[in-house]
């Protein structure tokens, strides 16, 4: 089955107002007739962007979100409140969510339970550490970081989520995972998928790979018969990197 492929730029803690505009005046630019691509700027910057892009086929999502709908949780954001500027995706589950902020499995369901039940689209990113790829169990970490985030969900709720797997030993690195690596790992989940849910869903959900992906590796992971695109880190915030990947998915 075809699916169109996804380049989302994870832009991180980076990018002032001025830089994020600066940037998506080049983004607009870019050719993509058959390729989804994404921003995920900071908060301050989901509101002008999404105005910025409007009419430009680049869609403006978030890093984050809280899974409780109002209430005293300060500093945070809320799913209402996204969807109030016309923010219709997020970011759950980053490995920095995770390892940074304190973001376990449970709370990750909460927050992918809360958002698609509110009719947010999500992508869940999940990996294994490095020590986890060296002791050789991290089939059996996916499979868990899956089982709690995610497989649990109704499958209306399913169709919501596009998944991405970013092996926290290539994020940030300048390490990718090889190709082998990539596609054994992609086809594991998608046949999680399949037995959670059915072959029509597995079939249609996209799985994003994320790690160090750049517009030298780009082409290549994304010929893989699994990957469906890329959640690209520090590429994303150079206009011809980015450029590049985005090309390589626009099949
Ligand atoms: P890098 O592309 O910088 O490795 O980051 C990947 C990532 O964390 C995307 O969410």
């Amino acid at each position: 089955m075809k699916r169109k492929k996804i380049v989302a730029g994870n832009w991180k803690m980076n990018m002032t107002l001025d830089d994020s505009i600066e940037l998506s005046n080049a983004l607009i630019n870019i050719n993509k007739s058959n390729v989804d691509v994404m921003i995920a700027p900071s908060f301050t910057n989901l509101y002008p962007l999404k105005k910025h892009f409007d009419t430009h086929q680049i869609d403006v999502i978030a890093q984050n979100v809280n899974q409780n709908s109002k209430g005293a949780f300060t500093g945070e954001v809320s799913v209402e409140m996204l969807k109030s500027i016309g923010v219709n995706c997020v970011i759950i589950g980053h490995s920095e969510r995770r390892s940074l902020f304190g973001e376990t499995d449970q709370i990750l369901f909460e927050k992918v339970n809360y958002a698609t039940s509110n009719d947010m689209n999500v992508i869940f990113c999940f990996g294994e550490e490095l020590q986890q790829r060296q002791n050789g169990n991290y089939f059996d970490i996916i499979q868990q970081q899956l089982e709690i985030g995610v497989l649990s969900l109704p499958s209306e709720l399913i169709k919501k989520v596009t998944l991405a797997y970013e092996p926290v030993w290539a994020i940030g690195t300048g390490v990718t995972a090889n190709p082998d690596q990539i596609q054994e790992i992609h086809q594991f989940i998608r046949n999680l998928i399949h037995q959670r849910f059915d072959e029509t869903i597995s079939n249609s959900i996209r799985i994003l790979y994320g790690g160090s992906v750049k517009s030298t590796n780009a082409v290549e992971i994304f010929n893989l018969a699994d990957v469906d695109g890329g959640l690209i880190g520090g590429a994303s915030l150079k206009f011809a990197d980015f450029q590049s990947i985005v090309e390589a998915a626009d099949v």
